[in-house]
């Protein structure tokens, strides 16, 4: 099928044709791109690695330097997110920014962003960064088969980055999906409200004794979020737009950035923020998108931040007899203005492996049952007022399940922690 004529001057298609990526679209399709070109062995090792890091259990550095081992590859694989760099590349073209001088990304990897950005901006120096050499040697090399003359990479980490030979900041730094990297555990805080997520978070920045429940990992990781983002603003010029788009999976990790930001005095531009809807082989993804300037007002209260981002995507109520999930549900819940609480359940599992809760909730016409975990898992369900015994009683036999899964379980008819239970 032939692309429409707008298409074909979009230049971030144009882009994507000239390095010669464009999306896979299924999953079967992109590996088996690979195990043609690439050989199956190699195609193997990296799918091995790609879905070790998706269970955080292989040194994501390794996938990088696997990938990267040659440019063909490294564009190979870039197959998988190509149709993410196209929204990106487009989304970024849209806001006609202008006087950019200078432009930073952090973690570029291959090149492949860096490169676009350096092909639409001829007039600005466009600086690359990354911790991985490998990335950083594809990029190189990307860069020269583009004849490019306003780009360079480096090998850095950013942590300790500090622009050496221009004492100017930049006007635009990029982050396309490093941050959750720079900051290993940003998606892993651990929450049950972002109101009280943010208390946690509050306490432990005011250095007060521990109350006890916040966890080291839990206070280490906010710590790193706010270095990394006082050293964006350090690199951004007080006019600079800051860009990051992230997969941050839940409002609960999304909270956790924007809190960083703004403890570094950056703020979210909501008039230019948004969230990026594109498919990575086939399956829908959406990411949010912040565009960043220098700055504190008072509409950069991290927890109204986050609550409007989210407002961007997500309908503010459940429908009889549906299930909202994840965020979606977050928002639904806390929206729910008129719900009281019956009664809900409590489970702590072993070894610290996490908890648990169900609640139940009515309101004049119906029941909510919220479903939770301190991991970011959220599920809510809205059912006809006459299922209020048959769902208790369920909520009955989950408690004895998880109790026979080794779980504590609390039966509570209050709601169990002031401030705990998204009511806050
Ligand atoms: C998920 S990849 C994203 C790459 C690229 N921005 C993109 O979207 O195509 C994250 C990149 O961040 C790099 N990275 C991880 N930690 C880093 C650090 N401390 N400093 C600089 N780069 C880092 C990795 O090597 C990797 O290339």
């Amino acid at each position: 099928m032939g692309q429409s004529k707008a298409a074909r001057l979009r230049p971030a298609v144009q882009y994507m044709q000239q390095v010669g990526v464009s999306p896979a679209r299924t999953w079967n399709q992109f590996v088996e791109q690979l195990d043609r070109k690439h050989g199956r062995q190699l195609a193997k090792h990296l799918v091995d690695l790609m879905t070790g890091q998706l269970q955080l259990e292989t040194n994501a550095n390794s996938l990088y330097d696997v990938k990267n081992a040659t440019l063909a590859l490294s564009l190979d694989f870039a197959t998988y997110s190509a149709d993410l760099y196209r929204r990106f590349f487009d989304w970024v073209l849209s806001r006609r920014l202008d006087q950019v001088d200078s432009i930073l990304d952090i973690g570029c990897d291959n090149g492949l962003a860096t490169c676009f950005f350096a092909t639409c901006f001829p007039a600005a120096r466009v600086v690359g960064i990354d911790i991985s050499e490998t990335a950083v040697a594809r990029a190189r090399e990307l860069g020269d088969r583009l004849r490019l003359t306003n780009v360079s990479f480096e090998v850095q980490d950013f942590q300790t980055f500090k622009e050496s030979r221009q004492e100017k900041p930049f006007d635009l730094i990029i982050s396309l999906r490093s941050i959750t990297e720079l900051i290993a555990d940003l998606n892993n805080v651990h929450y049950w409200s972002i109101e009280n997520l943010h208390q946690r978070l509050e306490t432990a920045r005011g250095l007060r004794p521990s109350d006890g429940t916040e966890t080291i990992e839990y206070v280490s990781s906010t710590r790193s979020a706010i270095a990394v983002a006082e050293r964006v603003a350090s690199l951004l010029g007080p006019t600079g737009t800051f860009l990051s788009l992230e997969r941050l999976t839940h409002a609960g990790a999304l909270h956790a950035w924007i809190y960083a930001l703004s403890q570094a005095k950056l703020q979210v531009d909501f008039a230019h923020s948004t969230w990026l809807s594109f498919h990575e082989v086939g399956i829908e993804q959406q990411f949010p998108l912040l565009s960043v300037k220098k700055g504190a007002s008072e509409t950069n209260d991290p927890v109204a931040c986050t609550y409007k981002l989210l407002q961007l995507v997500s309908p503010n109520h459940v429908e009889m007899g549906r299930t909202l999930h994840d965020d979606r549900a977050v928002l639904a819940f806390r929206h729910s203005t008129d719900k009281i609480f019956v009664e809900g359940v409590h489970a702590v599992y072993p070894d610290g492996a996490g908890e648990e809760r169900k609640e139940i909730w009515k309101d004049g016409r119906s029941i909510l049952e919220y479903h939770l975990t301190d991991r970011g898992f959220r599920e809510l369900t809205r059912y006809a007022k006459e299922r209020l015994a048959g769902q208790r009683d369920a909520l009955h036999d989950w408690m004895q399940l998880k109790t026979e899964q080794n779980c504590q379980c609390t039966l509570y008819i209050e709601p169990f922690e002031h401030g705990t239970n998204g009511l806050s």
